[in-house]
């Protein structure tokens, strides 16, 4: 075998892969407005210039607020919504000229629990949208059976959907997703609704059986920080139909919290004005207040993350005889990175 050939064998790493994608929607409009301008409707970008690339069996993370464009960006990657330019390849196929090759390797799942009939029992449901994706007879009642044990539903498979609480709702819908076995899924807030145990159970599923054990590739939106912080490899800040930031949840931190002022209560056994003064001229200090407490004195600080003014800080009221009796930090939280990050003013 040549060497090119071998090669040529390899899957390619990434799986998906978007460029300059952009999607608009008409802006509804008054029929007087329309007949005045007579043009086509005016539009809204709610998509700009998006570009990102997923792995082989990655879980990546679409973490925005609401209206961001997260749903949007998925329903165009699954070619449900055509963009208005961009492209858009998924394992190594076009989406542009082959909508059908990208929906044969994924399943999407989103929350909209009306697509399922509510009178019909999960058993019916999963059958009816089994034959859709071309199961019948065994191999289909094959597949139900492996798909809701995944999601851990085979006690109440024979259940009419209409009985199903929403967590429960959520997990058959992911077993929906399943049944084709897509190598590739997208799951629209995945954990929407479902109370703080069966979410967590949700994402253990979603990142242990689906991506660690099975090797699946997840895309999945959220607006919850800590799901997206806490569960995904890779993370895209999406705002306002922009990506803000990209890249795995540590260097985001690094990133954003690099530029936030960190603030620490140091208690210290006494401070006079000349000390306070000389420490206020220390490069990367916010902030410096003091306040008599039950030990001496505290000092309320704020320095900047990346400098040395903590440390320059210390060794001054040190230096001045002054004993650092404690030390609290107060860190900057991911969700205030979460607010940096999706709001509209944003630096870097
Ligand atoms: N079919 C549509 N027609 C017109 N505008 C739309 C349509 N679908 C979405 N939009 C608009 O696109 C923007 C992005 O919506 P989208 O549903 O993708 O956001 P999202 O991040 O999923 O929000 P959420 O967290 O609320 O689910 C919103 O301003 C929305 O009003
Ligand atoms: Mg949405």
């Amino acid at each position: 075998m040549r060497h090119t050939d071998n090669i040529s064998m390899q899957p390619s790493a990434t799986m998906i892969s978007v460029e300059h994608l952009e999607k608009s929607f008409p802006i509804s409009y008054r029929i007087s407005a329309w007949i005045k301008h007579r043009g086509a409707p005016p539009r809204r970008t709610v998509l700009h210039d998006i570009c990102l690339s997923v792995r082989r069996g990655e879980l990546f993370g679409l973490l925005g607020p609401n209206g961001a464009g997260k749903t949007t960006l998925l329903k165009v990657l699954a070619t449900l919504a055509i963009p208005d330019r961009g492209a858009i390849v998924v394992d190594g196929i076009d989406a542009a000229t082959d909508a059908l090759g990208v929906k044969a390797r994924i399943g999407l799942c989103t929350s909209e629990e009306r697509s399922f009939y509510f009178r019909l029992s999960a058993r019916e449901n999963l059958t009816f949208f089994g034959a859709m994706v071309g199961l019948h007879g065994k191999p289909l009642e094959r597949r139900i059976k492996e798909v809701v044990e995944v999601v851990d539903l085979e006690a109440d498979l024979d259940r009419r959907f209409d009985g199903y609480s929403s967590g429960m709702r959520q997990r058959l819908t992911l077993a929906r997703a399943l049944l084709s076995d897509p190598e590739i899924l997208f799951l629209d807030e995945p954990t929407r609704a479902v109370d703080p145990i069966h979410a967590e159970s949700l994402r253990t599923l979603i990142k242990q059986e689906l991506v660690q054990r099975r090797g699946k590739t997840v895309v999945l939106a959220t607006n919850l920080l800590d799901e997206a912080w806490n569960l995904c490899d890779t993370v895209a800040v999406l705002r306002a139909g922009r990506i803000a930031a990209i890249g795995p949840p540590k260097s985001l931190d690094a990133r954003f919290m690099g530029m936030r002022l960190l603030r620490y209560q140091i208690t210290v056994d006494r401070i006079d004005d000349a000390i306070m003064a000389r420490t206020r001229a220390i490069a990367g200090l916010a902030r410096l207040d003091a306040a008599p407490c039950a030990d001496g004195f505290v000092l309320d600080v704020e320095v900047e993350q990346s400098g040395p003014a903590l440390t320059e800080l210390l060794r001054a009221v040190s230096a001045n005889g002054v004993t650092v009796r404690n030390l609290v930090s107060q860190e900057a939280r991911p969700l205030e990175v979460f607010t940096d990050l999706t709001r509209e003013q944003i630096h870097g």
